[in-house]
């Protein structure tokens, strides 16, 4: 019979480390949200983009938003550098946009339709809304960065809006208190 040493206190301490990292991410999905593709372009021209959940409106007047970014991401450095960043609000039918938008592929734009707007940053097609943000200020916030972005320009349809809430895409159903009779 193999025994099997006792975790050592490293180990414990890793582990119970990851269990409240787990219950803060569960927490946090207790708060339903829209589903966005944050785009720039690079040094080089090249588009970036990802999936991003963290978008707040923040101030009517001036209109001004903000989303953050993981510090250890691999597109951290064209968003620093980029005078602009474009948030794109997706639509219930771009399920597949923000799953692809989540991978660290690099031809994650390859196959998806888009345009160039403000600063270069793709606008892409079929989203519900989107925001061309000139990036006014960023934050340090733990082990994120926040960008701050003073809107130049926006757009929106009545497309339906894809949702996330613990873990799983799905979509929004308004009802009113006089459905539930
Ligand atoms: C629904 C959803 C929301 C996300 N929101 C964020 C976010 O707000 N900020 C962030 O840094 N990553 C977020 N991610 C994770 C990134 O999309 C993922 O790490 C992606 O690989 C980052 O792109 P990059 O690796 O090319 O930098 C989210 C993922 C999903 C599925």
């Amino acid at each position: 019979m193999v025994v099997n040493d006792p975790p050592s206190r490293d180990e414990a301490k890793a582990a119970e480390a990851a269990r409240e990292a787990r219950e803060f991410r569960n927490a946090l999905g207790a708060f339903p949200t829209g589903v966005t593709v944050v785009t720039t372009v690079d040094a080089d021209g090249r588009p970036v983009g990802l999936t991003c959940n963290s978008f707040a409106s923040v101030s009517l007047n001036p209109p001004l938003v903000l989303w953050s970014l993981l510090v250890y991401s691999p597109s951290m450095n064209a968003f620093q550098n980029a005078s602009h960043f474009t948030v794109n609000v997706l639509s219930a039918a771009q399920r597949g946009l923000a799953r692809r938008f989540a991978t660290r592929a690099d031809d994650k734009f390859s196959g998806v339709a888009w345009q160039a707007g403000l600063g270069g940053a793709p606008l892409l097609e079929g989203a519900v809304a989107n925001f061309q943000c000139r990036c006014v200020d960023r934050y340090y916030g733990g082990d994120h960065v926040i960008f701050l972005g003073a809107v130049e320009a926006y757009a929106y349809t009545g497309a339906e809006p894809l949702a996330f809430a613990r873990g799983e895409f799905g979509t929004f159903t308004a009802s009113r208190p006089e459905d539930a009779c």
